[in-house]
């Protein structure tokens, strides 16, 4: 018999959130950020999802995959401040005994970029009061999951919401005074904590945790000083800090791995894509090896890790099959090398509103027309879906 490459618990599945699929979430920040011309493309009815999330995880189940990591929306469930709409509440709750009926693990996170419109208009993230009110509305959510859920992670990626909000402008609310930014990426470490304390009360047995993104900085000359000290200064701030914050309300760390950066200055990297490096349609770069040093680098925290988000957005889908099977590659030699990893999410389970760039990127493993919102399951996967099955990478996936 063959050994497999990953056991038999091992958490393979796909991830979205609900802004990115589900359409019409009219009553959030990023909703009104599309109506003043802040993305490429408005989110509109997106993937249809709100609607079609039974076809949609039948289909992953179908494919092999055994969890699936989604989001719930806040300006849904709590639309107006201190009103919670029970039918915004059982919807979830439907989508997750949906995935156990399947058989599917589902991985539910409590934020994913957007705010309700709200909290937005009275300060967002920066209000005085806002980990209360995140704090409130988790518990509100773990409640209605109590004994449903167990993989729950608060907030994804809190840094990239600083560095794409704040930092960069791109995204809401728009580029702020550097001082408004550090305030936030604390304010964010704040929400975490006082969420966990919440959950924890409603239900003991959630396990809790935070998407983090993590990007492999590496100096672009290794002989030049400043160089080298921007890549460990940007390794600190943008990797390191956050978790630094929270290890302690936390049960597991989830990862969200996709490229490497060059850093060419304290604060300043180059895009790899410029160099004609390979690279995806996002202009990142494609290198595998950043994903294993990322998760031995994590595992240091002593808690249990799982890739809850990696992915390619291309046209060429073979390209999309070796980018996950290469991945996957550095998962188990993150593991052979003692990384206590559980789960790797592909982003995404469908073609969707990649944020300020519309919906040109084509992330899915499964396409979706627009138009008559049908699936086409792509072949990558298929082929994701055995490796899903058996537990077994192919001979060349490293
Ligand atoms: C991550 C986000 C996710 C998606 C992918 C491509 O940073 O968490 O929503 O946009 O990038």
């Amino acid at each position: 018999m063959t050994a497999r490459d990953f056991p038999p618990e091992f958490l393979f599945g796909a991830a979205t959130s609900a802004h990115q699929v589900e359409g019409r979430n009219d009553n959030c920040d990023w909703w009104a950020w599309e109506q003043r011309g802040g993305s490429k493309d408005p989110s509109g009815d997106a993937c249809d999802h709100y609607r079609q999330y039974p076809e949609d995880i039948a289909l992953l189940r179908d494919l092999g995959l055994n969890s699936y990591r989604f989001s719930v929306e806040w300006a849904r469930i709590e639309p107006r401040e201190g009103q919670f709409d029970p039918l915004a509440l059982s919807h979830y709750r439907d989508m997750v005994e949906r995935c156990r009926e399947l058989g599917v693990e589902p991985i539910v996170t409590l934020h994913h970029f957007t705010l309700p419109s709200w909290l937005s208009q009275r300060g967002g993230v920066l209000a005085p009061d806002s980990a209360q009110l995140f704090a409130r509305y988790c518990r509100k959510v773990a409640e209605t999951l109590k004994g449903r859920a167990t993989w729950v992670l608060t907030i994804n990626e809190p840094m990239i919401l600083v560095l794409m909000g704040y930092v960069q402008g791109a995204w809401p609310p728009g580029k702020r005074p550097a001082a408004e930014a550090v305030r936030a990426a604390r304010r964010l470490a704040a929400w975490h904590r006082e969420a966990f304390a919440a959950i924890r009360q409603a239900d003991p047995d959630m396990r809790l945790g935070i998407a983090k993104h993590w990007i492999d900085f590496r100096p672009l000359d290794a002989g030049d000083r400043l160089h080298r000290l921007g890549s460990r200064l940007q390794h600190h701030l943008f990797n390191r800090w956050y978790l630094d914050q929270v290890k302690s309300h936390c049960d597991f760390i989830g990862i969200n791995y996709y490229a490497r950066q060059y850093t060419t200055g304290l604060l300043r990297q180059v895009p790899l894509a410029a160099q004609g490096a390979p690279h995806t349609e996002m202009g990142w770069s494609i290198v595998p090896e950043g994903l294993r040093l990322a998760l031995v680098e994590a595992a240091s925290y002593g808690l249990p890790l799982i890739v809850t988000e990696n992915g390619i957005a291309c046209q060429d889908d073979l390209q999309r099959l070796r980018y996950i099977t290469s991945h996957l590659a550095a998962v188990r030699q993150a593991m052979a090398a003692g990384a206590d990893v559980r789960g790797y999410q592909y982003w995404s389970l469908l073609d969707n509103f990649e944020w300020a760039e519309g919906y040109r990127p084509e992330f899915g493993l499964i396409a979706v027309d627009r138009q008559t919102q049908s699936r086409t399951v792509r072949e990558s996967a298929r082929r994701y879906g055995e490796i899903a099955k058996t537990g077994l990478l192919p001979e060349a996936a490293d």
